[in-house]
């Protein structure tokens, strides 16, 4: 994709996400989710008012069973990306992506995908097919015998066909210290946008809650 192009698909996502963000839910909804963050203990940082309103209205649409999208939270470490999906993500399941690398490079491909996507139980709990994988980007490229794969390309793609086969119930909540434009460097064009469509992307800025 050319500047241009980049340009134009960004204003549709824009677009789409501005239609989705918070639809069907009220001023009153969004400020009982942003209480319910604090005093869970995720609390707003002063100058990081518009990034707490963002998350607490996609709260609000879970809460309200209007979500249909995951999360892609990005930015810089000790922003609270990794706080944020332990507490309000709640997949059945939270790996690091690293974690998701040693396996590959222990297991081999099929095995580890196979392993994400695990389908043992008769009965499934609500959250089975929801997933949480925390800090994309920071494992390294997987090698094996010689051959070289990003394996969470990998796992993104198979967790996109989860999200279009049981939308939420399938939802992906992803935490990363890389920008968009840095996954798309790293994971290729399609793995991006792949994200883009089945998460919302919010940017958490603020101050580092490490430096206090
Ligand atoms: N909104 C917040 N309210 C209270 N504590 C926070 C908040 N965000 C981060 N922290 C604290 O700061 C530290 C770093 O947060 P973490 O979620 O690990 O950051 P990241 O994953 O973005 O690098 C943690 O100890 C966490 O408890
Ligand atoms: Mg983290």
């Amino acid at each position: 994709m050319d500047g241009i192009d980049r340009l134009i698909a960004g204003l549709v996502e824009d677009a789409e996400r501005a239609k989705d963000a918070g639809a069907g839910v009220t001023d009153a909804q969004i400020e009982a989710a942003a209480r319910s963050m604090a005093a869970r203990g995720f609390l707003p940082a002063r100058g990081g008012e518009e990034t707490y309103r963002t998350l607490a209205t996609w709260v609000a649409t879970v809460r309200a069973g209007l979500a249909t999208r995951g999360l892609l939270l990005w930015g810089e470490p000790g922003r609270g990306k990794t706080l944020f999906l332990g507490k309000f993500c709640r997949a059945a399941r939270t790996v690091r992506a690293l974690q998701i690398a040693e396996l590959y490079q222990e297991w081999g491909r099929a095995r580890v995908l196979n392993w994400l996507a695990e389908d043992q139980l008769d009965i499934v709990p609500e959250d089975y097919y929801q997933l949480a994988i925390d800090d994309l980007g920071a494992e390294p490229t997987g090698k094996r015998f010689g051959e070289t794969t990003e394996i969470l390309a990998d796992a993104v793609d198979q967790r996109y066909r989860q999200w279009q086969r049981r939308g939420w119930a399938g939802a992906t909540f992803l935490s990363t210290n890389l920008s968009p434009d840095q996954l798309a460097d790293r994971y290729g064009a399609r793995t991006a946008s792949r994200i883009a469509e089945m998460c919302a992307v919010i940017n958490l800025t603020g101050p580092d809650w490490r430096m206090r």
